[in-house]
């Protein structure tokens, strides 16, 4: 990945934050983690997740933060710098598919937005995240698994998710299994049986302070901009219209402007010997 890609994926996530905080928050709230537990967030980017954790677990917590770029890893540690939990969270370059952990080293482990998102050995990412937390804790993945973003136009957004980055990650080259909406079958395969699966949703609702259209319009951009092809000249044109921060039409500048969209989380435990 050429810097500059790094320096436009990195900006893109941080904008994104203030969008996903609230819904990731609920959703690592659902799970109870123990109080002054250790655990681990696999594929951390800038840390959000981590530090929402490392708030969650308390004073005796600690989270290990990983990402294979070490890019990601320095913005990572600079970002939870300015944080109260700094001293409990660890950011670590590494790759996914061979932890540089012993066995049973956590008490947990999870990964939002890349372990199973996408093309990739899910199952051998999976089996190391098992691997390296005690019998007993909690394995848990999260993806963005939905949203309705465009209120009153079905047809335009239906056409768009249907396009080839409106499935994305997913491709159509992919097995039905490898999409994260079968993740609990991927518990099985590692030999976890009873894997759970919950959905969570955020609402955007229009005032948008700068912060959240900031991310919603970098967010309308990032779903869909990239490839419409399969897309007619009339969709097109209205995408553009409605789309585009400078139409007249802009959607987000609608005052009653309501928009969700949904993260999907797939959880087990490690089973007791
Ligand atoms: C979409 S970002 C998600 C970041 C973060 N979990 C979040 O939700 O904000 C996916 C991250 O996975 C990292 N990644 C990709 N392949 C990896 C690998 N093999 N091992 C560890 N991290 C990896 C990328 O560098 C990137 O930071």
């Amino acid at each position: 990945m050429a810097n500059t890609d790094v320096s436009g994926y990195m900006q893109d996530l941080l904008v994104s934050e203030s969008l996903r905080e609230p819904v990731l928050k609920t959703a690592l709230v659902s799970l109870n983690l123990p109080a002054d537990s250790y655990g681990l967030d696999v594929g951390c980017g800038l840390g959000l997740v981590s530090r929402l954790l490392a708030n969650m677990i308390g004073i005796g917590g600690h989270v290990t933060g990983l990402d294979a770029n070490p890019a990601f890893i320095d913005k990572a540690r600079s970002l939870a710098d300015h944080t109260a939990h700094k001293q409990r969270i660890t950011f670590q370059a590494g790759d996914a598919s061979k932890l540089p952990w012993d066995d049973n080293t956590f008490d947990w482990a999870g990964s939002v937005d890349f372990v199973g998102y996408g093309n990739m050995n899910t199952i051998c990412f999976l089996r190391e995240m098992a691997r390296v937390v005690k019998a007993g804790g909690l394995v848990f993945l999260m993806a963005w698994s939905s949203q309705v973003l465009l209120p009153g136009y079905p047809f335009l957004e239906a056409s768009l998710n249907a396009s080839p980055a409106g499935i994305a990650p997913f491709s159509t080259s992919m097995k039905p299994v490898q999409h994260f909406m079968r993740g609990r079958s991927w518990f099985s395969q590692i030999g976890i049986p009873l894997a759970q699966a919950q959905t969570f949703a955020g609402s955007v609702n229009a005032p948008l302070n700068s912060e959240l259209r900031k991310a919603m319009i970098s967010l309308l951009q990032m779903r869909w901009n990239d490839n419409q092809s399969g897309l007619s000249s009339q969709l097109r044109e209205e995408y553009r219209r409605l789309c585009t921060p400078e139409s007249p039409d802009f959607i987000l500048n609608l005052p009653e402007y309501h928009a969700f969209f949904t993260y999907t989380m797939v959880y087990a435990r490690v089973p007791l010997d």
